[in-house]
């Protein structure tokens, strides 16, 4: 297994967002984690990559407990992710929010830096090239020179998702990845996550629609922070607990 959580729990305030949560994504997948507004999906995320600590439980990811690891750990130990919102540098074109993203990898030191030295000058030049790479590999590359904000909205999350490529991840986190886009950006973008799992890189995606879930392996299904089932997409659709979690509250 790539990444494990054991007994994973949140508790704000009062609150058990997530509670004694145990999940598995295994090399190479695509494995979703979908549950109604306020399941504690978002919460998951934010405790697998350190941005916040769980009240109790463990994380194991790639063979080593990074539970209570900071989020610039779990970025370079290989885990990329995005956010529920597009999250990036609006004022910047699609080839400067990939050249800055790629500085969580700091490979320069300060003098190098500084001086400006033929090293720090080809590394920036590395820099530049592995960014081209990235927005080729995702298709964003006949947009390089526009301003991330002039971007419609679907290709904007899509340039958040070739961001957390640039940390070069064993496992990608995409929360609510195709939320609000056309159905043309829905179809690109799928595009996207296929190739990505073809260089074997595994996706843990936060979904609210049941039907995306057909391009999982597996699926976790979450309410009220407690797992209610798990298996395949097609098992999980039929499970009745779902079924009242996601549609049982429409006919009350
Ligand atoms: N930083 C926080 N402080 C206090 N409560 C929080 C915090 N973050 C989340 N919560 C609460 O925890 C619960 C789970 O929130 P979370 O954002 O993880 O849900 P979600 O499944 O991602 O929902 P959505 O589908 O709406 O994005 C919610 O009740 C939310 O209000
Ligand atoms: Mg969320």
């Amino acid at each position: 297994m790539l990444l494990k959580t054991r007994g994973l729990s949140k508790v704000f305030g009062g609150l058990r967002a997530v509670a004694d949560l145990d999940i598995q994504v295994a090399d190479g997948q695509i494995v979703g984690l979908i549950g109604p507004n306020g399941a504690g999906k978002s919460t998951v995320f934010n405790l697998i990559t350190g941005v916040l600590r769980p009240t109790a439980g463990q994380i194991i990811f790639d063979g080593a407990d990074i539970t209570n690891k900071k989020a610039h750990v779990t970025a370079k130990l290989g885990i990329g992710r995005t956010f529920q919102s597009a999250y990036l540098f609006p004022d910047f074109t699609v080839l400067e929010n990939l050249v800055a993203a790629s500085f969580l990898h700091p490979k320069c030191n300060f003098w190098e830096a500084t001086l400006r030295t033929p090293g720090y000058r080809r590394k920036e030049a590395a820099k530049l090239e592995q960014a081209k790479e990235i927005l080729e590999f995702v298709g964003l590359e006949p947009m390089q020179d526009e301003l991330a904000k002039n971007l419609a909205h679907g290709y904007q999350k899509v340039l958040g998702v070739a961001r957390a490529l640039a940390v070069k991840p064993k496992l990608l986190l995409l929360d609510e990845p195709v939320a609000g886009m056309t159905a043309e950006e829905i179809a690109f973008s799928l595009d996207v996550f296929k190739k990505i799992r073809e260089q074997g890189v595994a996706i843990l995606l936060i979904e609210h629609n049941l039907e995306f879930m057909t391009l999982c392996d597996r699926v976790f299904v979450l309410n009220f922070g407690h797992k209610i089932a798990e298996g395949t997409p097609q098992e999980v659709r039929k499970d009745a607990d779902v079924c009242e979690a996601f549609f049982g509250t429409e006919d009350d």
